[in-house]
């Protein structure tokens, strides 16, 4: 991390609890990861959008089964609420219009899985994260990567309101104002949001890294983290 990440992370950690209701949240992809976090932002208060691939009518009967209240929506639905996560194979990525998401934050949950995905060599080079191509991909989209290193059984039966023990560390990789609008909804979810550095640092919480599948709370996510970018483990961030 750079020292303007450093002071930014600090900046987060200081945050006050944020007011979720009402806020608005996009999700792309109706599959397990999607509809998880579609309940938990429900659970919060939180407007919930969620597209699936093809028509809505498609989706609409699975998004009503395991995500009520959230309303089911195309993708080119989305354009005006915000904040989107992408919740589909990374694979799907080609398929998004690159302009659809102009303008909005969008938090990249997914992660290479060559079951899934096919054989994509560009999505498994350690130098490249793969939220940097999803970046590139979405050029006008203010890109971070966050909820992809924890299943999404664990997200479930980890969330927790704020200063509950045990509550889970998720890393989020990005900078700026986009940044701190995800730490807001990863707060809103259940966790604490623990800052990773830049979207080219990302490769930390990406499949081959330190902390995927790490559930745990964000001092030990940290201390894994700093461990793997090299610095000595404080546990003081
Ligand atoms: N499962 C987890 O615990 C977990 C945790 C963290 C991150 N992730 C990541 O999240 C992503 C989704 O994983 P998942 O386990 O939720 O997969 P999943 O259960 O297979 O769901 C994926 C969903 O994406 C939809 N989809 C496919 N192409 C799409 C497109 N072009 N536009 C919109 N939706 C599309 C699929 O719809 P159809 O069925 O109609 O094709 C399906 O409903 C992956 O990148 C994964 O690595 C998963």
């Amino acid at each position: 991390m750079t020292d303007e990440d450093e002071k930014q992370a600090d900046n987060l950690d200081s945050m006050s609890e944020p007011a979720c209701s009402g806020m608005a949240l996009g999700v792309i992809g109706a599959g397990r990861l999607g509809l998880a976090v579609a309940r938990l932002a429900l659970g919060a208060g939180m407007t919930v959008r969620v597209a699936g691939s093809g028509a809505p009518v498609r989706t609409r009967q699975v998004v009503a089964m395991f995500a009520p209240g959230a309303e089911t929506v195309a993708a080119e639905d989305l354009v005006d609420v915000g904040t989107v996560v992408l919740a589909m194979p990374l694979s799907a990525i080609d398929d998004l219009d690159p302009g659809m998401l102009e303008g909005s934050v969008v938090i990249d949950a997914m992660n290479y899985w060559p079951e899934t995905d096919g054989m994509r060599p560009e999505f498994d080079d350690p130098t490249r994260p793969t939220s940097t191509l999803v970046a590139a991909r979405l050029a006008g989209a203010q890109v971070v990567k966050a909820l992809n290193h924890v299943a999404f059984r664990d997200l479930e039966a980890g969330a927790k309101p704020v200063g509950s023990p045990y509550r889970i560390g998720i890393g989020i990789a990005g900078s700026g104002e986009a940044l701190e609008r995800v730490a807001v909804v990863v707060r809103c979810l259940g966790f604490d949001p623990v800052p990773v550095g830049s979207l080219a640092e990302s490769g930390v919480l990406e499949p081959r890294g330190p902390v995927f599948g790490a559930a745990v709370p964000a001092e030990q996510l940290r201390a894994r983290i700093d461990a793997a970018q090299g610095r000595i483990a404080s546990g003081d961030g």
